[in-house]
């Protein structure tokens, strides 16, 4: 079944064509407007993606915990949840806020199949907790490792930068610098938070065969009576 996921503009530029010829559309929103805006533009299922998220990001800030159940009880057609889910529990986790299924990115980076440079791969598996910041709010809000460009961006808000300015200093073709060709000072490393929780770089089939082991064994965990009051 051929399926496109949308995302980043307005659902209803690409949605009617799409589905005329027989493709299922999916489109990407980081808020509750956004996803009924798809709803209503006639996208198959929506993925809800939460402040947690690597790369390009809503402005307001609305985590994964908090969007999902709230564009759950306002949306009718299929949800998928997206943003800090790297494991089997985070997926369990998301599908317990009423998610019917889960997007995942960042932990993708760290795998051979993935096209990223080993250097950016290896920053992924060394990322700690705190190491990521959503910045560029102005501009298109991105989720960046804290690298010597991240510093220029924050020295450039420090000194009172105006969007111009921001512009000036990102330049273009920073995140191809950073992420496909492994330079780590100049070039712009988009990841997410989950990233801390990402210690080795293995292939995509292990990531998924675990990541399902997991789902499975946290879900047996919630019948027994540690989930029980
Ligand atoms: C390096 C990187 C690049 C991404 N590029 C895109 C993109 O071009 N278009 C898009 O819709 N989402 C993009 N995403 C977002 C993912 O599709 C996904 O929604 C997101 O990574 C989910 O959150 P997670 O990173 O916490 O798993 C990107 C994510 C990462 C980490």
């Amino acid at each position: 079944m051929p399926i496109v996921f949308t995302s980043a503009g307005n659902p209803k530029t690409w949605t009617a064509q799409l589905k005329e010829h027989g493709i299922t559309v999916v489109h990407v929103v980081s808020s509750v407007k956004f996803a009924l805006k798809a709803q209503e533009a006639g996208v198959d299922a929506v993925v809800a993606e939460g402040f947690e998220a690597g790369g390009h990001n809503g402005r307001d800030e609305t985590t994964t915990m908090c969007l999902i159940p709230m564009v759950k009880e306002q949306l009718s057609i299929p949800l998928i949840a997206a943003g800090g889910i790297g494991t089997g529990r985070g997926m369990l986790a998301a599908m317990n806020l009423g998610a019917d299924g889960v997007q995942i990115g960042s932990r993708f980076v760290a795998t051979p199949e993935s096209s990223a440079h080993q250097n950016f791969k290896q920053v992924v598996v060394d990322a700690k907790e705190g190491d990521t910041l959503l910045t560029l709010k102005e501009l298109t809000p991105v989720r960046l490792v804290k690298n010597e460009f991240f510093n220029k961006v924050e020295a450039a808000y420090q000194s009172g930068a105006n969007a111009d300015k921001l512009k000036e200093i990102l330049g273009r073709g920073r995140a191809k610098k950073g992420m496909f060709e492994g330079d780590l000072v100049e070039g712009e490393l988009e990841i997410g938070q989950i990233s801390g929780l990402i210690h080795e770089i293995k292939p995509a089939s292990e990531v998924v065969k675990e990541i399902i082991t997991e789902y499975r064994q946290a879900l047996a965990e919630q019948q027994t009576d540690k989930y029980k009051f």
